[in-house]
């Protein structure tokens, strides 16, 4: 068999800085072929840097000029269904990037296209792979933490917004924070969790700082006039095995620290907590905490393509099963239904 012929949508900053590292460590099983982008210089640059024979400024003329086994999306949130669904369609496997899509239809969709092509789709939930999530999963399983039943999941930062409209313009992000950071945090927790079903969900949005001219974006300005999703959310969900979890994502709020992006389970047996891997229990009326002394270094990024690609080779489902997706985006969906009614959402 030759090698996986791999195309990239998008050659932004996450497919320059991280799928491409991914791709080089997979290099003996496949060659990326071919890079879209609708910035021409931009694709050119990238095709030229990283050698790439196939350019394009649109994914279709991509699909229609290139035998593709796989198709790496990386454009901003609006455009992964299309591009998905029309990958799909044209008999690639597809691994794209978080959110998988900006609603629950569109990933009903995607996911439909992949089946009916017998196809294999898989969202880039990047912090899964990761050394420390590894590490936190190996607990979980092992039963230390005993019955969870609650998860208390933070993506909040003091002074960071994203500068690229693909996360401040609703019509392309499809979201805030939730959409760009929280959904890395709950899909994180929700694996942990064991994915139970969410039933209800309940949620306080809005934008309370990301409009004024005296707050400062360590990472530069933002157009004030363009931002028009949330920049601060809280939502707690209820599971159908009665557990709970609580989400708070924000890009600006007046806390602390300039960022924390963490999960804390609380269990039966045991509390423990991402990424700082410390266990809190009591053995025999004695209370102890633990530390992890070791994890593994893994690249999220290089290893959700690896685990992808050895999914495609050795036909196995994937490792971010797209129905855990499909249940994060719903949560995630129903966060700005139950904001916008200021009451709780329940999920069919
Ligand atoms: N996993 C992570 O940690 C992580 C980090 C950053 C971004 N992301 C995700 O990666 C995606 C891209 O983010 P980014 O930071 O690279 O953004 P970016 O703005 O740097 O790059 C996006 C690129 O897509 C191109 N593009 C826009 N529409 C297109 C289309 N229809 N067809 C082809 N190309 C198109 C843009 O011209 C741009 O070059 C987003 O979905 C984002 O949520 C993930």
């Amino acid at each position: 068999m030759g090698k996986l012929r791999v195309a990239i949508a998008g050659s932004g900053g996450i497919a320059r800085g991280a799928h491409m590292r991914g791709w080089q460590a997979v290099a003996d099983t496949c060659d990326v072929v071919a890079c879209c982008d609708v910035d021409e210089k931009r694709v050119k640059a990238f095709a030229t840097d990283f050698k790439i024979p196939g350019v394009y400024t649109d994914f279709r003329r991509m699909l229609a000029g290139e035998k593709l086994d796989i198709v790496d999306i990386c454009t901003p949130n609006k455009f992964h269904s299309p591009i998905s669904v029309a990958a799909s369609r044209a008999g690639a496997h597809v691994i794209c990037e978080k959110p998988l899509a900006t609603s629950t239809k569109e990933v009903e969709g995607m996911i439909r296209a992949a089946e009916k092509s017998k196809r294999l789709l898989m969202c880039a939930q990047s912090t899964r792979f990761n050394g420390q999530a590894q590490t936190m999963k190996n607990i979980v399983d092992a039963g230390t933490l005993g019955n969870i039943y609650y998860c208390r999941a933070q993506a909040i930062r003091r002074r960071f917004v994203p500068t690229a409209p693909g996360f401040i313009k609703k019509a392309l992000s499809g979201g805030g924070p939730i959409y760009d950071i929280g959904v890395h945090i709950l899909d994180l927790s929700y694996w942990l969790m064991g994915a139970p079903k969410p039933v209800t969900v309940s949620a306080m949005m809005g934008t309370f700082l990301a409009k004024r001219h005296d707050i400062i974006g360590m990472w530069g300005e933002w157009d004030r006039k363009m931002y028009d999703v949330e920049d601060f959310a809280v939502g707690m969900i209820r599971f159908d095995n009665g557990a709970a979890l609580t989400l708070e994502c924000s890009f600006l709020l007046n806390m602390k620290e300039h960022e924390r992006f963490a999960t804390s389970l609380f269990g039966t047996e045991a509390g423990a907590n991402y990424p700082e891997l410390e266990v809190h229990g009591e053995t025999n009326r004695v209370l102890y905490d633990q530390k992890v002394s070791y994890v593994p270094q893994m690249s999220g990024h290089v290893e959700e393509i690896k685990s992808f690609v050895d999914s495609v080779i050795n036909n196995k489902p994937v490792a971010v099963p797209p129905e855990q997706t499909l249940q994060v985006i719903r949560m995630l969906e129903a966060m700005y239904t139950s904001a916008e009614k200021k009451a709780e959402v329940k999920l069919r």
